[in-house]
């Protein structure tokens, strides 16, 4: 059994971080100063502004995001708010339009944030330069289907930012995904401690006994990412070997197997070799279904992968899924964070020509998902339960620091991101 950490960087990781900056009023302003607006966002999703007109509205933090496709197909992203007066300028989600009229004195702009018309133009004496006061624009860039803005000056591009991870990644295609659920949560604890929540598996053994049935927690492999990107892969079609190994498949890996047209009798005294004998078989299904397998590695077929974007981005997914989970931080309360997860799908080729209804998201409080009514997913489920209790033990004064393990080495490669931003250690 052995956990192996490639780190990128050969960077230093701290084993401890204060309590502060979970539990700090005070740290709000400069955390959104020195880590949010110097870091490519995910905003959300291109197919989302696939269309001429097709426009979202992305909320973090103090900020609320624009982002739009124009008349002549280029993606804009603006700080949604009227140059007049200072109204927030949208206030529907998403949805396709020309124009955006404000709503308290009609000033009008164009979906690529010119200004278009201001009412009695010859009462600002002034002048009123209608070119000079659009919209204003903030960066955004694309990777694969997915939207990111960057609120800071003179950014690095996306791609570069992202880094090594993108060629890791690069197979999944997840542009060709569709969203089949949009989830938001809200969630008592502080949008750090939800990062931290998905990026070590020492929990898993003692938080999520069933995945012991599914997957290997022992091998995993961790990378770390210049700027503060992390991911794991856990080997996946097999069983934990901290457990003893059963001889026939597990309820899950029987599913699994079934799913891919194989016949869980056939692996009585053989659970580990499920895996491999998977990862062929959906090969050889893959070309019966027009789903294009051959780039990916048997590992990328079976097993579960992780990547975190920095600063605020979970990305869960095989080889025919994705979750992305995002934790957005309120703009005044350190205890609060919007927990937001995506669910996406790949179907055969065939299957996509009619597209899948988009559904609208679905917001409720941490609550819910504790009572049994609305689930996020039952590995989600049990870390939201446990995040309630987070954020108060962490304001206790019983508490003084995180004490970090090497299992936890995308927690401490996280928090040297956060350091490195802040100007040090806080
Ligand atoms: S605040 Fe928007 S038109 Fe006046
Ligand atoms: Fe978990």
């Amino acid at each position: 059994m052995s956990l192996a950490i490639i780190d990128h960087t050969q960077g230093s990781r701290p084993y401890s971080v204060s309590k502060a900056r979970y539990v700090e009023a005070a740290l709000l302003c400069p955390e959104w100063n020195q880590v949010f607006c110097t870091s490519w966002l995910l905003a959300g999703l291109e197919q989302d502004v696939r269309r001429n007109g097709d426009f979202f509205v992305f909320s973090i933090g103090p900020e609320q995001i624009l982002v739009t496709r124009s008349a002549d197909n280029q993606l804009h992203a603006f700080y949604n708010v009227c140059q007049h007066r200072g109204l927030r300028l949208v206030t529907e989600a998403c949805g396709n339009s020309r124009y955006f009229r404000c709503g308290y004195h009609a000033w009008t702009y164009a979906n690529d944030g010119t200004l278009k018309a201001a009412p009695h133009r010859e009462q600002f004496t002034q002048g009123l330069d209608l070119a000079g006061r659009g919209l204003k624009a903030v960066h955004v860039d694309t990777w694969d289907g997915m939207v990111f803005v960057h609120l800071g000056e003179n950014p690095a591009p996306l791609h570069e930012y992202l880094g090594g991870l993108v060629p890791m990644l690069s197979a999944y295609k997840f542009h060709e995904m569709e969203v089949t659920e949009e989830q938001t949560c809200h969630l008592n604890c502080n949008w750090k401690a939800v990062i931290d929540n998905f990026g070590e598996l020492y929990h898993v053994d003692f938080l999520h006994p069933q995945h012991r049935s599914m997957v290997d927690c022992c091998n995993d492999e961790v990378h770390l990412f210049h700027n503060g990107h992390t991911g794991v892969h856990v080997p996946g079609g097999t069983v934990n070997p901290r457990f003893p190994i059963p001889d026939k498949p597990t309820p899950i890996l029987a599913a699994q197997l079934t799913e891919v047209g194989l016949n869980p009798a056939d692996f009585q005294g053989r659970v580990l070799e499920i895996r491999t004998a998977i990862a062929s078989r959906k090969r050889a299904l893959g070309n019966e279904t027009s789903v294009d397998y051959s780039d990916f590695t048997d590992a990328q077929l079976t097993d579960a992968w992780q990547y975190n974007l920095f600063p605020n981005i979970v990305l869960s997914f095989g080889d025919d899924y994705l979750w992305i989970m995002r934790a957005r931080p309120h703009p005044t309360d350190p205890g609060k964070t919007e927990f937001d997860k995506l669910t996406l799908v790949r179907r055969p080729v065939k299957e996509r020509e009619k597209l899948l209804p988009r559904p609208t998201r679905d917001t409720f409080e941490y609550d819910a998902v504790i009572q049994g009514e609305k689930t996020m997913n039952i590995t989600i489920d049990q870390d939201v339960e446990l995040l309630k209790n987070v954020q108060s033990g962490m304001i206790s004064a019983g508490f003084d620091s995180v004490w970090l393990s090497e299992e936890e080495a995308r927690v401490k490669h996280f928090h040297a991101e956060w350091d490195f931003r802040m100007g040090g250690p806080i």
